[in-house]
């Protein structure tokens, strides 16, 4: 039998009560992770964590006192961080451009972009730098989105988000890589997670029935757990010299433009 591929890994996972994170956090738990679930869900992420082997913390991303101190218990716990996976998220409806309301925006900002820095920053100083002072290294991931690469998957606000966090974690990944830390985005397509369900006011067999007509790529659904398949080989050892990089996971939607394909003939 191989070996579990996060085998003796220590890591976190933001967002990981629910959806993508919760699939992630239950896959990283089953490769051999030691894996810490950090939300502001209690009850959903205490329930989670018990039913996948995981810890969980109480964690609000917006208040970068709240990741430091998460990082900095894991490690007292563990003695070790070897992974983060950025994903909490929101996806507010802020309205058209012309009548964006700027404090949802900041809200969208707040978690989105500015939450994953104080991941970024706080997880690779424990990573760069770990107790027992040797050189470890270690590996970031941030969710992104196709709205990281394109504008029309959602509100102004959620793609600026997007789009800001792929800059961070570029310019993370330069400075980082001489501290053997890599940093990479997961960038999903659509996924009926309650986030994306709760914006269209649908179920998810409703989500997904309304949009995968429109997918590119047929015959699969994406789901969460696809997602973090993708997540999980940019955290494990398998991706060792991949760092800077924009994993997408959309069946190829950013990859061509559908209306063209139909005018041509393909
Ligand atoms: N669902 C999609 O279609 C889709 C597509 C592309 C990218 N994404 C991204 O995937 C990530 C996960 O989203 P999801 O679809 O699984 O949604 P979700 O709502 O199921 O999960 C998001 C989780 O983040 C947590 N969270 C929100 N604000 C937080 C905060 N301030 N501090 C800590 N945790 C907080 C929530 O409690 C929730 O558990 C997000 O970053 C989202 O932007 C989702």
């Amino acid at each position: 039998m191989s070996k579990p591929r996060l085998d003796g890994k220590v890591a976190i996972v933001t967002g990981g009560a629910s959806g993508i994170g919760e699939a992630a956090a239950r896959l990283f738990a089953s490769n051999g992770a030691t894996v810490v679930i950090a939300d502001i869900q209690d009850a959903l992420g205490e329930a989670v964590a018990a039913s996948a082997g995981c810890t969980f913390m109480r964690c609000d991303v917006t208040d970068e006192a709240q990741v430091e101190a998460t990082v900095g218990a894991v490690v007292a716990a563990h003695g070790r961080l070897d992974v983060m996976l950025s994903n909490a998220g929101v996806l507010l409806p802020t309205g058209s451009v012309m009548d964006m309301d700027l404090a949802e925006l900041d809200r969208v900002m707040a978690v989105n972009f500015r939450g994953a820095a104080a991941c970024v920053k706080h997880a690779a100083r424990a990573m760069v730098s770990p107790p027992d002072n040797g050189a470890r290294g270690g590996a970031i991931v941030c969710t992104a989105s196709v709205a990281s690469l394109q504008g029309g998957f959602g509100p102004a606000s959620y793609t600026a988000s997007k789009h800001a966090l792929l800059g961070l974690v570029r310019a993370a990944a330069g400075e980082l890589g001489r501290h053997g830390v890599r940093v990479n985005c997961v960038s999903p397509g659509g996924v009926a997670t309650p986030m994306s369900c709760a914006l269209m006011g649908v179920g998810p067999e409703e989500l997904e029935a309304m949009t995968v007509p429109h997918n590119v790529l047929r015959g699969k659904v994406l789901r969460a757990e696809d997602v973090a398949e993708a997540a999980l080989f940019l955290a494990s050892d398998q991706a060792s010299f991949i760092s800077g990089h924009n994993l997408v996971v959309d069946g190829a939607t950013t990859a061509v433009n559908p209306a063209v394909l139909h005018t041509v003939g393909l």
